[in-house]
This record gives structure tokens, sequence and C-alpha cells, in this order.
């Protein structure tokens, strides 16, 4: 056998092994890394992207662990990306609304900003009305993660935090981890855990604003929603709820059944006069522990469809009713009013100060678990 001859058997045979254990198709799946800007001292932040075999990019950043962009294929094949953000790290140290950021440590809010634990009371930052809102002044969405890139079944990003005692006034040293990863079907999962060396209370989430029709494409009103929930928490004009779980059925929050978005936004109903639309929690039907369907939410126009699917209790259906186009986002586009809808899975808001909501407190020698999958797929 010439030295040719025996190089191209090898090539050959290893291109057979690698077609049939689908190494040859792993090609395009993996984590890439480059430079996303400076913080104002100086530390170098990182865009991670994510890629699978099936058209699927995440990028995230380590700058308050952002997911910066999420693309997916329409029915067509065609990319687009489905959240609204910025092109480089400068967009997200300005005023923005928490663009796809990592929140904690109180996703939402407490009410009057203070809660009491253990008979100690906790001030926090009143900085949403009297209410302390998405962790505080400097959240975790504002905070420098470390990243580390790791390479298992799926692509996979670990970012870990550890949260100072007293840190925007909440009690605990708090050592916080999250992995994004992304799997084959499209799914992007988000698995979160953190331990304490102090009783505290914690509600991470993630702020990711969807337009299945791509950011910067209009409005979410004729998208369609489906959520698992037969109750949701009402709340007061400063939008901390109530105490209450009441009924969705007969109400503009039932939507157990697929309707559009846009259909009851606008009801004369005093719940939506004071979210301005849909800004509320609603209490997911779950049946034991694990991940279960949240949402469902679907764009004819582009065939898209996003399944939510979590181990929280609780779901934030918010309609970006706060936007007003003053934000131009990636490519200088402006977000308009309504142009993007979030799914915050989290422990309902204000918790603390409701004992008879789901607890959120975790105590040393526990640990905090909660996870969340994002997942994409068309209708034909
Ligand atoms: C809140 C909204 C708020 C938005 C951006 C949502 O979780 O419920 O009221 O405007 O986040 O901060």
């Amino acid at each position: 056998m010439t030295y040719l001859t025996c190089t191209s058997s090898i090539l050959l045979a290893l291109a057979i092994v690698g077609a049939a254990s689908g190494g040859a198709e792993k090609a395009n799946s993996g984590i890439s890394k480059k430079p996303f800007g400076k913080m104002p001292d100086g530390r170098t932040i990182d865009l991670y992207t994510l890629t699978n075999n099936h058209g699927m990019r995440v990028a995230i950043t380590n700058y308050g662990g952002i997911v910066v962009s999420i693309v997916v294929p329409d029915r067509n094949g065609k990319p687009g990306d489905v959240v609204l953000g910025f092109d480089n790290l400068e967009g997200y140290l300005g005023k923005e609304p928490y663009f796809g950021a990592l929140v904690g440590r109180y996703g939402n809010r407490i009410g009057k900003a203070r809660f009491k634990l253990d008979g100690v009371e906790y001030k926090l930052a009143a900085n949403n009305g009297p209410n302390s809102l998405h962790g505080g002044v400097q959240g975790f969405d504002k905070r420098v993660w470390t990243a580390r890139e790791v390479h298992g079944e799926h692509p996979a990003l670990e970012l870990t935090y550890l949260s100072k005692d007293g840190e925007e006034g909440y009690p605990g040293n708090l050592s916080v981890k999250i992995v994004y990863s992304l799997a084959e079907d499209n799914a992007l999962r988000i698995d979160y855990s953190a331990t304490t060396d102090k009783d505290t209370v914690l509600n991470l989430t993630n702020h990711s604003y969807f337009n299945l029709a791509g950011e910067g494409n209009g409005d979410i009103l004729k998208h369609e929603i489906t959520i698992n929930a037969d109750r949701f928490t009402p709340i007061d004009g400063t939008l901390i709820p109530t105490g209450e779980l009441r009924k969705v059925a007969g109400t503009p929050f039932d939507f157990r059944k697929p309707a559009v978005i846009g259909a009851r936004i606008d009801a004369d109903d005093e719940q939506i006069t004071f979210g301005k639309g849909y800004d509320h929690n609603f209490v997911l039907n779950r049946s034991g522990a694990g991940l279960s369907l949240a949402a469902r939410i679907t764009d004819s126009e582009s065939g898209r469809v996003l399944e939510v699917l979590t181990t929280q209790p609780g779901l934030q259906f918010y309609t970006g009713n706060f936007l007003d186009g003053s934000i131009h986002g990636k490519g200088g586009k402006a977000y308009g009013r309504r142009s993007a809808f979030c799914q915050e899975t989290q422990h309902f808001p204000d918790s603390p100060n409701k004992p008879s909501f789901p607890s959120t407190e975790l105590k040393p020698g526990q640990t905090y678990h909660q996870s969340t999958v994002f997942r994409f797929s068309v209708n034909k």
C-alpha cells in the first residue's frame, strides 16, 4: 500500500465511524468566545456563543449573565434573532429594562423594599416607587460573573458569582452558579443553583424579551399564548400581589386555551389597568417536582413556537408595556411599546412578605436548585 492510499483509507474509515456516531454532524456544535467590551474600571467582558447543529445560536455575556441573542430558524429555515438587546456592552451599561438579564437576588418586587426574616428586618433599595425591583440598584444583572466553558454532551456556559453578605441589603454570603446549555432540540436550558452561609431569601430568573417574529419587527400582539395556570396573583396599584390567588376563569388572564395576546390586553379590567397590560404572575398548574410545561407561544407569520418549561411555581408574563420606542437596540432599531414579551419563571413576587406563598427562604446546608427551558420549534 502506498503512503497516499494508506492515508486515504484511514481518512475514509474515520469518516465512516464519524458519520455513524453522528460525529460528522457535530462539526458546527460548540462554543466560541469574543470580546464584548470593557467595564468603566477596565475589566474585559466577553461574549460566548453556544451553537448546535440545528440552526440555533445563543450568545451570552458574563456581564450580568445576559442572554444577548437567540437565533433560531423560522418555518422556511431562515434564521432570526428573537430577543431584544444591544450589539455591544455599552448598550447594557446604560439605562435599560433588564434585556436578557439574569435577575437576582430577588426577581420582581419586594413590597415597601423591606422584609423580615428570623425576626430581623432587612431594608432594601426602593428602586421602583416604594418597592424593590429585580435585586436592587446593582442586582445580579449588573455584576461581572466568572465564566467557564463546559464542553460536555451539549455546549454549555457556567457562570459563578459570590454575592457578599449585605450586598443590596440581603443577608448571607451567597454563592451562585448558573449553567446555560444548548441542546440539539433547540432548547436553551438554564440551571440555577446557590448556597448561603446565613438564612436568606432568593428568587432567580431570566428576563429575556422575546419577539418570535424577530427583534425590532413590530409588536407581539398577534402572537398566541397558552399559559398552564388556573390562577394568578392579582396586584395593587404598585404591582405588589395582594396575597389572593384568583381564578383566571372569566378574566382577561384566562390563557388555558390558546389566545391572541392582543385580544384582551386593553380590557376594561382593574388588573389590566394596574399592569398597563399584562405584568402579572401566574400560579402554574404543576404535578410534582421536575420540569413541566408553563407556557407555549406561537407566531403564525414566522411559524416559530416557544415552549417554556420550568421547575418554578410561578411565571411573570410581562408584555413590554413600559417600552416606548426611546430605547434603540440592535442595529439601532427602536423598541416600541409591546414589541416583546417576557416569560420570567420564578417564585411569586413579594413572597418574603407573604407567608401563604411558596417560601423563597434558603438556609445554610440547603442548595437552591431551579431549572427553566426555552424550547424553540416551528409550525409548518
Ligand atoms: C416587571 C415589570 C418591569 C419589567 C422591567 C418585569 O419583571 O414585572 O413591571 O417593568 O420587569 O423591569
